[in-house]
């Protein structure tokens, strides 16, 4: 069976406060285990990064029924390729808040989540990867 991980980022096109986060989370986690897509979106100050990872197709599909959805714009894929074993087979999708003191304390990372350009993007796969990992252990909810 193969499997992809498809990253992206966007941005909110509201203020999301953690209800709106929490319902869009239910829904998308009973979508997800049924299509058994795992993930991780993590979420900061307007700002979403998102891995999905599952059969190539299913990932496909489902980034692009997100990427219309009116809630977040300007959504820039980061990266979507093969992979041997999930990164996060426990989460059908992993969630966290991250404010400044917690990218400051990885190093080098104090702008990732603010410069949503796809130049910035451009080759930044293993930042990504890196950060969307070290949110992994502990849940916002
Ligand atoms: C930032 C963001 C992340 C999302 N993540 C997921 C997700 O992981 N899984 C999911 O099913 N829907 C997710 N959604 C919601 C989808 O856009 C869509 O509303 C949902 O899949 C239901 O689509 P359907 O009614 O066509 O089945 C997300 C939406 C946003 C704005």
């Amino acid at each position: 069976m193969s499997l992809n991980c498809l990253v992206y980022v966007s941005l909110a096109n509201q203020e999301m406060s953690d209800e709106h986060l929490k319902s869009l989370l239910k829904k998308a986690r009973e979508k997800n285990a049924s299509l058994n897509i795992t993930g991780m979106l993590l979420f900061r100050d307007g700002f979403f990064m998102q891995a999905l990872e599952g059969d190539p197709d299913d990932v496909n599909n489902l980034f692009s029924t997100i990427a219309k959805d009116a809630r977040h714009r300007d959504v820039i894929l980061v990266y979507n390729k093969p992979i041997k074993d999930r990164g996060f087979p426990d989460w059908t999708m992993g969630f966290n808040k991250i404010d400044d003191q917690s990218l400051e304390a990885i190093d080098g990372y104090t702008e990732f989540l603010k410069t949503p350009t796809s130049e910035f993007f451009a080759n930044r796969d293993n930042e990504a990867e890196a950060l969307l990992n070290q949110f992994k252990h502990q849940l916002f909810f």
